[in-house]
């Protein structure tokens, strides 16, 4: 349904000691659209991240997901309610092919992750499942390979690969171009835009590099010491003077930027 508001905080505030990382923040993520969160290192971002997909609990404020409160809810349950987060590399089986950690983060949204016996006729859905995706993602030709063989650029990929196996309606890709080949980015855009068109699906996207998040997105939130400092849609945001007064002040107190 266009307009629907898919994700919405509500006062989202998490403190580290005296430190306030996420300060008081109001988000909505309507559905079929991408949304990037853009802002300076140390802004807020990861945090708002893993506030939402639930790793970590709010100081103070609420978490809506179609309208449904899910503050108070494990990051597995918001799983299956259909937020994906890219796996950290942690997850991947280092030994395991491309292709069976692909199938397994299939597996682990199944009804299926804690079975020993699983039928037959299952599994091998969860193998279609990941081969589909591969080809989606242009990784098939890599499915053999072990996770640990894949060079650098390519484990982001494998990252996408498995959060795309368990279907997810919100996508959150934390700085998906992170690590990548400068050469594979343009790449990685057509992927993101084709995951959005095919599927419909709702993906927010935090991004670092500033041209990546405007080409991509419809909707740009910038944080700023925790806070929004300014909403909007591409166009708007490379007006805005406090969003580049921010990013400024960034190049001139922390030049090792990633
Ligand atoms: N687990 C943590 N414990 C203490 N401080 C943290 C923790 N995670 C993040 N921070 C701090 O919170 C602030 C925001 O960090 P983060 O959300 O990672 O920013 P961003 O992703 O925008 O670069 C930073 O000052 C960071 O040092
Ligand atoms: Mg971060």
């Amino acid at each position: 349904m266009p307009g629907e508001v898919l994700l919405e905080t509500r006062g989202l505030t998490k403190d580290f000691g005296g430190l306030r990382a996420v300060d008081r923040v109001d988000l909505r993520v309507e559905a079929g659209t991408i949304h990037a969160l853009i802002g300076p290192n140390g802004a807020g971002k990861s945090t708002l991240f893993n506030l939402i997909g639930g790793s970590l609990r709010p100081t103070a404020g609420r978490i809506f997901y179609r309208g449904r409160d899910i503050t108070d809810l494990p990051p597995h349950r918001r799983a299956h309610l259909g937020i994906g987060r890219a796996y950290q590399l942690i997850h991947v089986f280092p030994s395991l092919s491309v292709l069976e950690n692909v199938r397994l983060a299939a597996q682990a949204l199944g009804s299926d992750n804690f079975c020993f016996w699983v039928p037959a006729a299952r599994l091998q859905r969860y193998l279609d499942q990941a081969w589909a995706v591969l080809h989606e993602i242009g990784m098939a030709e890599l499915a053999d390979l072990p996770a640990r063989a894949l060079p650098h650029g390519h484990r982001r990929w494998l990252e996408i690969a498995m959060l795309l196996a368990q279907e997810p309606q919100l996508m959150l890709l934390d700085e998906p171009a992170a690590g990548m080949a400068l050469d594979q980015i343009p790449r990685l855009i057509r992927l993101i835009e084709e995951i959005h068109r095919r599927g419909g699906r709702t993906i927010l996207l935090i991004e670092h590099k500033i041209d990546l998040a405007m080409r991509l997105a419809h909707r740009v939130t910038v944080l700023h010491h925790g806070r929004v400092l300014a909403e909007g849609t591409p166009e708007e945001i490379a007006r805005n003077e406090a969003v580049q007064q921010a990013y400024l002040g960034e190049r001139a107190w922390t030049p090792s930027s990633n």
